[in-house]
């Protein structure tokens, strides 16, 4: 069989963002930023930086900043221009050609499953990459391109995985997993579970928002009845993939923060401006200087 490549990259960004309020009352919470970036234009560049030519967001009402945000700003680009900012201009232009950006809505809060069941006809028969914008992962090589590496040598679908201690991994898919013989990064797959009590949890192996999944999926998410929640869960969908197919989980070398959560994302925000040549010298002394 001729190996197959990942080419498109579906980022489910139809939440509510309540989490967020009030800032995502009328703003997608995808469109918050770190620094000066909307938290799904990270998730982007590193889908493209891993060979992802097609993202396909999947949207909800409320959210048409984000469509704007990858187009083209005529308006701004003129008068960037007629004034000579081109350093700005670049910036501005660079973000619409990133790649080829296409949209389908999921129309009701079904669940993270039901939100990729959505990119079905899209996606079509190969496998792809799912990016959850919420999920930022700080990294040499940019996550989703070291599990891309990894799928060209299993060729099956593989979720990356941190190692979460204590009752926080109840806030998570966990995996039932054995270290993989060849590979230190790869786990093998046993079984997993949506959001288990602290004591049921089958590992500290959680899943975190970065997976490829072959195209099987979404018949196994059009078998699965609600889960945690109430909602449609990819995790049990995967699991049911499990009946068929290798699944393996990923321990990639990086860094996440949790920028769906205020502490998180308020971590992140130091995080990366520190890491800033612009900003992080003067940040740097206004920290130190800062009465704690
Ligand atoms: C989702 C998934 C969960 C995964 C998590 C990673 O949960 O359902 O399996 O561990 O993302 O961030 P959510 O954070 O949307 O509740």
């Amino acid at each position: 069989m001729t190996p197959q490549i990942i080419r498109k990259a579906v980022f489910p960004a139809a939440g509510l963002g309540t989490r967020f309020l009030p800032a995502t009352k009328a703003m997608p919470k995808e469109m918050l930023c770190l620094v000066d970036k909307p938290l799904i234009q990270y998730g982007v560049e590193e889908a493209v930086a891993a060979g992802c030519n097609e993202i396909i967001i999947i949207t909800g009402r409320g959210k048409s900043t984000m469509e704007d945000h990858f187009d083209g700003s005529p308006e701004l680009e003129a008068n960037l221009a007629a004034k000579n900012k081109t350093a700005l201009l670049e910036i501005a232009r660079s973000v619409s050609k990133l790649a080829r950006v296409t949209y389908t809505r999921q129309a009701e809060p079904l669940g993270l499953g039901h939100a990729v069941l959505m990119a079905k006809e899209i996606v079509g028969d190969e496998p792809f990459a799912v990016l959850l914008p919420d999920d930022i992962v700080d990294a040499t090589v940019p996550c989703m391109k070291q599990m891309v590496e990894a799928f060209y040598e299993t060729q099956s679908s593989i979720l990356a995985s941190e190692v979460i201690e204590g009752a926080a991994i109840s806030a998570y898919g966990v995996l039932d997993c054995v270290p993989h013989p060849k590979n230190p990064r790869l786990l093998d797959v046993k079984n997993m579970v949506e959001k288990p009590k602290f004591e049921d949890a089958p590992s500290k192996n959680a899943i975190i928002g970065r997976y490829i999944l072959t195209p099987r999926i979404f018949e196994m998410i059009e078998t699965i009845t609600p889960g945690a929640g109430g909602e449609l869960q990819l995790t049990d969908a995967i699991k049911a993939l499990l009946k068929y197919e290798k699944v393996y989980g990923f321990h990639y070398e990086g860094k996440r923060h949790d920028a769906g959560d205020k502490l998180g994302f308020l971590k992140a925000t130091v995080e990366f401006a520190l890491k800033r040549d612009d900003l992080g010298p003067p940040f740097r002394d206004w920290l130190k200087s800062f009465p704690m």
